[in-house]
């Protein structure tokens, strides 16, 4: 076994754990700790507890490695890899109570900065479905043992695609404006609401392709790499009018070109 893959076996295995306490803290019943960026952005009791349980693991299994988390503090590798995690993606879906959530781990290699970084392994565990899909670099992407692989073609009715909008409500007319500018290269468009999801099913092809505006580092570490192990191509662009919020774009390689296009605009 390659050293990724090693990687990757330990990101399943925590993502697993991490993602059966948040399934276990949901019906228990959820509660909002605190908002963060905006009043839409949302922090829960569970988001906490279940970081707190992946930086255990991984501080006991890889001491060294640096850790980027979307809950608590980072901290520096000493060792050149570090895991980029979000506890909950799709803590708005969990807060409600619909099952569209995710624990999403990556190790990466280099600056733990998305422009700079070299994604080793990742895992996106689904607690409500019980889906794993995980991927190392050079070893393909995975769904439970079943190889993935990107759509080759969408099918004549036009794209499955998918979307998010940020929680700052002065971003919305853009990203409807790019919504629009997308709409004649797709036959439907989904709102999952996880981001890492999204991700995870262009890589499966349950998705042709998929668009967004402003992702934070957690949301598409393990994602990313799971579209380019399955054949797919995953673009992140910073744009002039708003540098913190870089356009994403992932799908097959046979629409990428006109879905880039119509995401980025004039
Ligand atoms: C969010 C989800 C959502 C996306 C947002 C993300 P969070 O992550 O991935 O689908 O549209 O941009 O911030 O806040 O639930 O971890």
């Amino acid at each position: 076994m390659g050293s990724e893959q090693l990687l990757e076996a330990l990101a399943i295995d925590i993502a697993r754990e991490a993602g059966e306490l948040a399934r276990r803290r949901r019906t228990e019943g959820v509660a909002i700790a605190a908002t963060k960026s905006s009043i839409a952005d949302i922090v829960t009791d569970a988001d906490r507890e279940v970081e707190e349980l992946i930086r255990r693991r991984l501080r006991v299994e890889r001491p060294g490695d640096g850790f980027l988390g979307e809950e608590s503090a980072a901290e520096r590798a000493t060792t050149g890899v570090t895991w980029v995690v979000d506890p909950i993606d799709g803590t708005v879906n969990y807060a409600y109570g619909i099952p569209a959530y995710a624990v999403s781990i990556a190790a990466v290699a280099g600056e733990p900065e998305p422009a700079r970084w070299e994604a080793l392994a990742g895992a996106v565990f689904s607690p409500a479905t019980g889906e794993t899909f995980h991927a190392a670099r050079g070893a393909g992407a995975w769904l439970d043992g079943v190889r993935l692989a990107v759509n080759a073609e969408p099918s004549p009715a036009g794209a499955l695609l998918a979307t998010g909008f940020g929680y700052d409500p002065a971003t919305h007319a853009g990203d409807l404006a790019r919504v629009a500018r997308v709409m004649p290269l797709a036959r439907d468009l989904r709102r999952i609401g996880s981001a890492s999801l999204d991700l995870a099913y262009v890589a499966a092809g349950r998705l042709d392709g998929y668009f967004e505006r402003g992702l934070a580092p957690w949301d598409h570490a393990a994602g990313a790499l799971l579209v380019a192990e399955a054949g797919g191509r995953f673009v992140r662009v910073d744009m002039d009018d708003n540098p913190v919020r870089a356009l994403f774009v992932a799908s097959g390689p046979a629409i990428f070109d006109s879905l880039f296009a119509a995401a980025l605009g004039p």
